[in-house]
């Protein structure tokens, strides 16, 4: 009988309850043996590792967070700790492993791959930020959730005549505060695409105050610029009264929005469907409309196309 695992790793998203119950539930149905690991690389290592029923992940697809737990773990770039891993899961006759995270997550994959462990990576991060996909799973609900933080914000900012500065998550990756501040119909968007300027930014904020616009809403994607710091300046230089709001790990969590649950289950099963034909190696992604998969070496290496939709906005906003 074929045992697989299914794992989550990285920062948590909403979206990966819905992929660990698709990947058991698919297994189960082709005959397998499944099995879930818990906290991430860090819980491997350790033997965190029990079977899965299909009780096991009732009720939990409309769940934030991820029931298996996560961590991030740099001590798994070592090859001896990679190796204790592999003991585990051989241990218990697990061939397959289906993780389900970040880049970090995709790349202790490939060499968990190498090293005789068949593994699919599933795109979970609200980042958005991995090339092999048009989505990454818990992207919109994070993105619901910054929109909905913006509307009550504006509602703030217009009751005192204010601007708003507004930091967001996405590490190296702007998307969540481009689709986020175009959403929520921001005055500014500044992510790592765009660039900061500045002057720019002052004069654009000036310009809308001059024109009688009572708000304004400047959405900003974190490690880009010190919040605070540009609030005091757009304050000094444009007449408006601005206040800083850093919107931090709430965006993480959360009930997962239908479009994530359905994704997220989509790639679940086709994972399994990849491990039955002892595939692995393979990143799995949504492109259009359809579920393709690349390799994981590839995924990690590939950069997003500039030409998409997503960068053409950018260019607009430019
Ligand atoms: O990768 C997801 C993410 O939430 C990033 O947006 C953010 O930069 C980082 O994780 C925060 O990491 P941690 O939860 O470890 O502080």
């Amino acid at each position: 009988m074929k045992k697989i695992a299914v794992m989550t790793s990285g920062g948590d998203a909403p979206g990966m309850n819905a992929a660990v119950r698709a990947v058991v539930r698919s297994a189960l149905h082709h005959g397998f043996e499944v099995y879930g690991v818990y906290y991430g690389y860090k819980g491997l290592v350790e033997g965190k590792i029990e079977k899965l029923s299909r009780g096991d992940v009732s009720r939990i697809i409309n769940r934030g967070g991820t029931v298996l737990g996560s961590a991030r773990y740099p001590e798994f770039l070592k090859e001896e700790v990679r190796q204790i891993a592999v003991d585990r899961l051989k241990a218990f006759g697990i061939t397959g492993l289906v993780v389900i995270g970040g880049d970090g997550t995709y790349r202790g994959a490939q060499s968990l791959n190498e090293m005789g462990i068949k593994c699919i990576g599933l795109p979970g991060t609200i980042d958005n930020d991995i090339s092999s996909t048009d989505y990454t799973i818990g992207f919109h609900t994070a993105l619901q959730t910054v929109v909905d933080a913006i509307d009550r914000l504006r509602d703030t900012s217009m009751s005192h005549q204010r601007c708003s500065v507004v930091e967001v998550m996405g590490r190296n990756c702007g998307d969540l505060a481009l689709y986020a501040g175009i959403a929520g119909g921001s005055e500014f968007i500044i992510t790592p695409e765009t660039g900061f300027d500045k002057q720019l930014t002052l004069d654009a904020i000036r310009d809308s105050h001059l024109r009688n616009k009572r708000h304004a809403i400047v959405v900003v994607t974190e490690h880009m610029l010190d919040v605070d710091e540009l609030s005091k300046d757009i304050e000094e230089f444009t007449g408006y009264e601005t206040r800083a709001t850093v919107l931090g790990h709430i965006q993480r969590g959360g009930d997962p929005v239908a479009f994530d649950r359905v994704m997220a289950t989509e790639m679940g099963e086709y994972a399994v469907e990849l491990l039955k034909k002892d595939i692995g190696g393979r990143a799995i992604g949504l492109s259009g409309l359809n579920m393709i998969d690349y390799d994981i070496k590839e995924a990690l290496t590939m950069k997003s196309d500039v030409s998409n939709k997503r960068y053409g906005l950018v260019g607009r906003l430019k």
